[in-house]
Protein backbone atom coordinates (compact mmCIF):
# COMPACT_ATOMS: atom_id res chain seq x y z
CA UNK A 1 0.00 0.00 0.00
CA UNK A 2 2.42 2.04 0.89
CA UNK A 3 4.40 1.35 -2.56
CA UNK A 4 1.72 2.09 -4.39
CA UNK A 5 0.73 6.07 -2.40
CA UNK A 6 4.73 6.63 -2.79
CA UNK A 7 4.13 6.38 -6.52
CA UNK A 8 0.71 8.38 -6.56
CA UNK A 9 3.39 11.09 -4.99
CA UNK A 10 5.94 10.99 -7.17
CA UNK A 11 4.96 12.99 -10.65
CA UNK A 12 6.26 9.67 -12.72
CA UNK A 13 3.22 8.16 -10.63
CA UNK A 14 0.89 10.86 -11.62
CA UNK A 15 2.15 10.94 -15.03
CA UNK A 16 1.27 6.89 -15.18
CA UNK A 17 -1.83 7.73 -13.94
CA UNK A 18 -2.87 10.44 -16.38
CA UNK A 19 -1.66 8.28 -19.06
CA UNK A 20 -3.89 5.22 -18.21
CA UNK A 21 -7.05 7.20 -17.78
CA UNK A 22 -6.39 9.04 -20.83
CA UNK A 23 -6.00 5.96 -22.84
CA UNK A 24 -9.38 4.86 -21.40
CA UNK A 25 -10.71 8.39 -22.36
CA UNK A 26 -9.07 8.46 -26.27
CA UNK A 27 -11.09 4.77 -26.34
CA UNK A 28 -14.21 6.11 -25.66
CA UNK A 29 -14.12 9.86 -27.77
CA UNK A 30 -12.83 7.20 -31.11
CA UNK A 31 -15.91 5.00 -30.54
CA UNK A 32 -18.42 7.99 -29.68
CA UNK A 33 -17.00 9.16 -32.81
CA UNK A 34 -17.51 5.84 -35.05
CA UNK A 35 -21.07 6.02 -33.58
CA UNK A 36 -21.90 9.32 -34.52
CA UNK A 37 -21.00 8.46 -38.18
CA UNK A 38 -24.38 6.27 -38.16
CA UNK A 39 -25.67 9.63 -38.52
CA UNK A 40 -24.31 9.33 -42.19
CA UNK A 41 -26.24 5.55 -43.02
CA UNK A 42 -29.23 5.69 -45.41
CA UNK A 43 -32.71 5.81 -44.48
CA UNK A 44 -36.21 6.18 -45.50
CA UNK A 45 -37.81 8.55 -43.59
CA UNK A 46 -41.15 6.73 -44.41
CA UNK A 47 -40.23 3.34 -43.93
CA UNK A 48 -41.82 3.40 -40.43
CA UNK A 49 -38.41 2.45 -38.85
CA UNK A 50 -36.30 4.10 -36.97
CA UNK A 51 -32.77 5.87 -38.03
CA UNK A 52 -29.77 4.18 -37.56
CA UNK A 53 -28.34 6.54 -34.96
CA UNK A 54 -31.32 6.05 -33.09
CA UNK A 55 -31.18 2.25 -33.32
CA UNK A 56 -27.89 2.53 -32.35
CA UNK A 57 -28.50 4.74 -29.27
CA UNK A 58 -31.37 2.32 -28.13
CA UNK A 59 -28.69 -0.47 -28.47
CA UNK A 60 -26.72 1.49 -26.02
CA UNK A 61 -29.40 2.00 -23.90
CA UNK A 62 -30.55 -1.08 -23.65
CA UNK A 63 -27.64 -3.25 -23.33
CA UNK A 64 -27.49 -6.10 -21.70
CA UNK A 65 -31.45 -6.11 -20.83
CA UNK A 66 -32.86 -7.90 -19.39
CA UNK A 67 -30.39 -10.44 -17.83
CA UNK A 68 -29.34 -6.98 -16.15
CA UNK A 69 -31.16 -3.79 -15.49
CA UNK A 70 -32.11 -1.89 -17.85
CA UNK A 71 -29.75 1.38 -18.52
CA UNK A 72 -27.43 -1.13 -16.23
CA UNK A 73 -24.44 -1.77 -18.47
CA UNK A 74 -24.77 2.38 -19.53
CA UNK A 75 -24.97 3.81 -16.03
CA UNK A 76 -21.45 1.45 -15.26
CA UNK A 77 -19.54 3.07 -18.10
CA UNK A 78 -20.54 6.54 -17.49
CA UNK A 79 -19.23 6.17 -13.55
CA UNK A 80 -16.19 4.52 -15.07
CA UNK A 81 -15.68 7.73 -17.98
CA UNK A 82 -16.74 9.89 -15.11
CA UNK A 83 -14.31 8.32 -12.64
CA UNK A 84 -11.62 8.53 -15.71
CA UNK A 85 -11.98 12.26 -16.03
CA UNK A 86 -11.82 12.99 -12.21
CA UNK A 87 -8.50 11.44 -11.90
CA UNK A 88 -7.25 13.04 -14.92
CA UNK A 89 -8.00 16.18 -14.03
CA UNK A 90 -6.84 15.83 -10.21
CA UNK A 91 -3.87 14.43 -11.28
CA UNK A 92 -3.13 17.26 -13.76
CA UNK A 93 -4.00 19.93 -10.87
CA UNK A 94 -1.68 17.92 -8.59
CA UNK A 95 1.29 18.03 -11.13
CA UNK A 96 0.30 21.80 -11.96
CA UNK A 97 0.64 22.78 -8.41
CA UNK A 98 3.76 20.48 -7.80
CA UNK A 99 5.35 22.17 -10.49
CA UNK A 100 4.84 25.69 -9.80
CA UNK A 101 5.63 24.88 -6.41
CA UNK A 102 8.86 23.85 -7.59
CA UNK A 103 9.39 26.91 -9.74
CA UNK A 104 9.23 29.15 -7.09
CA UNK A 105 12.04 27.15 -5.13
CA UNK A 106 14.60 28.80 -7.95
CA UNK A 107 13.97 25.79 -10.99
CA UNK A 108 12.71 28.19 -13.43
CA UNK A 109 15.43 28.04 -16.14
CA UNK A 110 15.63 24.52 -16.02
CA UNK A 111 11.74 24.22 -17.74
CA UNK A 112 12.27 24.51 -21.15
CA UNK A 113 9.66 27.29 -22.96
CA UNK A 114 8.97 25.03 -25.42
CA UNK A 115 7.35 22.82 -22.47
CA UNK A 116 5.97 25.02 -20.58
CA UNK A 117 4.07 26.33 -23.54
CA UNK A 118 2.43 23.09 -24.11
CA UNK A 119 1.58 22.22 -20.78
CA UNK A 120 -0.11 26.14 -20.53
CA UNK A 121 -2.11 25.13 -23.50
CA UNK A 122 -3.18 21.32 -22.19
CA UNK A 123 -4.12 22.59 -19.12
CA UNK A 124 -6.55 25.42 -20.64
CA UNK A 125 -7.87 23.03 -23.65
CA UNK A 126 -8.78 20.22 -20.30
CA UNK A 127 -10.95 23.40 -18.99
CA UNK A 128 -12.21 23.74 -22.12
CA UNK A 129 -12.96 19.91 -22.86
CA UNK A 130 -14.87 19.77 -19.54
CA UNK A 131 -16.75 22.52 -19.71
CA UNK A 132 -17.77 21.58 -23.41
CA UNK A 133 -18.52 18.50 -22.06
CA UNK A 134 -20.84 19.86 -19.75
CA UNK A 135 -23.13 21.77 -22.10
CA UNK A 136 -23.18 19.12 -24.65
CA UNK A 137 -24.34 16.75 -21.70
CA UNK A 138 -27.32 19.57 -21.53
CA UNK A 139 -27.54 19.81 -24.99
CA UNK A 140 -27.77 16.24 -26.61
CA UNK A 141 -28.64 14.00 -23.42
CA UNK A 142 -30.69 15.70 -21.01
CA UNK A 143 -32.68 18.29 -24.09
CA UNK A 144 -32.16 20.96 -21.21
CA UNK A 145 -30.36 23.61 -23.86
CA UNK A 146 -31.79 22.07 -26.97
CA UNK A 147 -34.95 23.75 -27.92
CA UNK A 148 -36.41 21.24 -30.22
CA UNK A 149 -35.24 18.37 -28.38
CA UNK A 150 -37.36 15.13 -28.52
CA UNK A 151 -36.38 11.69 -26.39
CA UNK A 152 -34.80 9.07 -28.22
CA UNK A 153 -35.08 11.03 -31.85
CA UNK A 154 -31.12 11.24 -31.41
CA UNK A 155 -30.82 11.91 -35.35
CA UNK A 156 -33.62 14.57 -35.52
CA UNK A 157 -31.85 16.09 -32.18
CA UNK A 158 -28.68 16.47 -34.11
CA UNK A 159 -29.74 18.15 -37.37
CA UNK A 160 -32.23 20.85 -35.70
CA UNK A 161 -29.48 21.14 -32.95
CA UNK A 162 -26.72 21.58 -35.64
CA UNK A 163 -28.79 23.60 -37.85
CA UNK A 164 -28.00 26.40 -35.56
CA UNK A 165 -24.75 28.01 -37.29
CA UNK A 166 -23.37 29.34 -33.51
CA UNK A 167 -24.12 25.97 -31.92
CA UNK A 168 -22.51 24.35 -34.87
CA UNK A 169 -19.58 26.41 -34.98
CA UNK A 170 -19.31 26.03 -31.20
CA UNK A 171 -18.61 22.13 -31.22
CA UNK A 172 -16.36 22.89 -34.42
CA UNK A 173 -13.86 24.56 -32.07
CA UNK A 174 -14.32 22.71 -29.30
CA UNK A 175 -13.79 19.28 -31.23
CA UNK A 176 -10.31 21.54 -32.19
CA UNK A 177 -9.41 22.04 -29.12
CA UNK A 178 -9.97 18.19 -27.98
CA UNK A 179 -7.70 17.23 -31.28
CA UNK A 180 -4.65 19.00 -30.00
CA UNK A 181 -5.47 17.71 -26.45
CA UNK A 182 -5.03 14.50 -28.20
CA UNK A 183 -2.46 15.05 -29.70
CA UNK A 184 -0.16 16.33 -27.53
CA UNK A 185 -1.73 13.76 -25.20
CA UNK A 186 -0.82 10.95 -27.28
CA UNK A 187 2.43 11.66 -28.01
CA UNK A 188 3.81 12.67 -24.20
CA UNK A 189 1.62 9.40 -22.89
CA UNK A 190 4.54 7.47 -25.18
CA UNK A 191 7.17 8.86 -23.18
CA UNK A 192 5.77 8.38 -19.56
CA UNK A 193 5.10 4.70 -20.26
CA UNK A 194 8.22 4.44 -21.33
CA UNK A 195 8.54 3.41 -25.02
CA UNK A 196 12.04 3.75 -25.45
CA UNK A 197 11.87 1.46 -28.78
CA UNK A 198 13.62 3.94 -32.04
CA UNK A 199 11.21 3.45 -34.49
CA UNK A 200 7.77 4.30 -31.54
CA UNK A 201 10.20 6.87 -30.97
CA UNK A 202 9.99 8.23 -34.46
CA UNK A 203 6.67 7.32 -35.47
CA UNK A 204 5.39 9.41 -32.24
CA UNK A 205 4.28 12.50 -33.57
CA UNK A 206 2.89 11.43 -36.85
CA UNK A 207 0.80 8.94 -35.56
CA UNK A 208 -0.57 11.38 -32.62
CA UNK A 209 -1.02 13.72 -35.46
CA UNK A 210 -2.58 11.19 -37.33
CA UNK A 211 -5.14 10.28 -34.86
CA UNK A 212 -6.05 13.90 -34.03
CA UNK A 213 -6.71 14.60 -37.19
CA UNK A 214 -8.93 11.49 -37.97
CA UNK A 215 -10.63 12.81 -34.31
CA UNK A 216 -11.06 16.27 -36.29
CA UNK A 217 -12.43 15.12 -39.34
CA UNK A 218 -14.68 12.36 -37.69
CA UNK A 219 -16.29 14.69 -35.18
CA UNK A 220 -16.75 18.08 -37.14
CA UNK A 221 -18.19 15.74 -40.11
CA UNK A 222 -21.61 15.57 -38.92
CA UNK A 223 -21.97 19.28 -37.72
CA UNK A 224 -20.43 20.88 -41.14
CA UNK A 225 -22.86 18.36 -43.29
CA UNK A 226 -26.07 19.82 -41.34
CA UNK A 227 -25.09 23.25 -41.86
CA UNK A 228 -24.00 21.88 -45.70
CA UNK A 229 -27.83 20.40 -45.56
CA UNK A 230 -29.03 23.41 -44.26
CA UNK A 231 -27.33 25.94 -46.79
CA UNK A 232 -27.26 23.28 -49.87
CA UNK A 233 -29.02 20.86 -51.64
CA UNK A 234 -26.53 17.86 -50.30
CA UNK A 235 -25.89 17.32 -46.21
CA UNK A 236 -27.52 15.74 -43.44
CA UNK A 237 -31.54 16.98 -43.18
CA UNK A 238 -34.69 15.81 -41.68
C1 LIG B 1 -19.67 16.90 -33.28
C2 LIG B 1 -19.35 16.20 -32.25
C3 LIG B 1 -20.29 15.35 -31.42
C4 LIG B 1 -21.53 14.87 -31.71
C5 LIG B 1 -22.33 15.03 -32.99
C6 LIG B 1 -21.99 14.13 -30.54
C7 LIG B 1 -23.21 13.51 -30.41
C8 LIG B 1 -23.75 13.04 -29.24
C9 LIG B 1 -25.11 12.61 -29.04
C10 LIG B 1 -26.19 12.62 -30.10
C11 LIG B 1 -25.24 12.21 -27.75
C12 LIG B 1 -26.52 11.67 -27.07
C13 LIG B 1 -26.65 10.20 -27.35
C14 LIG B 1 -27.91 9.60 -26.72
O1 LIG B 1 -28.44 10.17 -25.77
O2 LIG B 1 -28.34 8.53 -27.17
C15 LIG B 1 -23.95 12.37 -27.12
C16 LIG B 1 -23.66 12.07 -25.81
C17 LIG B 1 -22.43 12.23 -25.23
N1 LIG B 1 -21.28 12.70 -25.83
FE1 LIG B 1 -21.14 13.41 -27.71
N2 LIG B 1 -21.00 14.17 -29.60
C18 LIG B 1 -19.95 14.91 -30.09
C19 LIG B 1 -18.76 15.18 -29.46
C20 LIG B 1 -18.42 14.71 -28.22
C21 LIG B 1 -17.13 14.87 -27.62
C22 LIG B 1 -15.95 15.58 -28.28
C23 LIG B 1 -17.17 14.27 -26.39
C24 LIG B 1 -16.11 14.12 -25.33
C25 LIG B 1 -15.01 14.81 -25.26
C26 LIG B 1 -18.50 13.73 -26.23
C27 LIG B 1 -18.96 13.08 -25.10
C28 LIG B 1 -20.26 12.68 -24.91
C29 LIG B 1 -20.77 12.15 -23.65
C30 LIG B 1 -19.95 11.94 -22.38
C31 LIG B 1 -22.12 11.87 -23.85
C32 LIG B 1 -23.12 11.34 -22.81
C33 LIG B 1 -23.24 9.85 -22.93
C34 LIG B 1 -24.26 9.36 -21.93
O3 LIG B 1 -24.04 9.54 -20.74
O4 LIG B 1 -25.29 8.83 -22.33
N3 LIG B 1 -19.23 14.01 -27.36
N4 LIG B 1 -23.06 12.88 -28.04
Amino acid sequence: MNRVLNLYRSSVGKKSLMAVTGILLVGFVFGHMAGNLKAFQSWDPAGGTLHPLDQYGEFLREFGYPILPEYGVLWVARIALLAAVLVHMFAAYRLWTQSRAARTRGYRKAESQVFSYASRTMRWGGVIIFLFVIYHILHFTTGDVHPDFEYGAVYANLVTGFQSTPVALFYIVAVGALSLHVYHGIWSAFATLGVQNARVERARRPLAAALAIVLFLGYISVPVAVLAGRWTSIGLTL
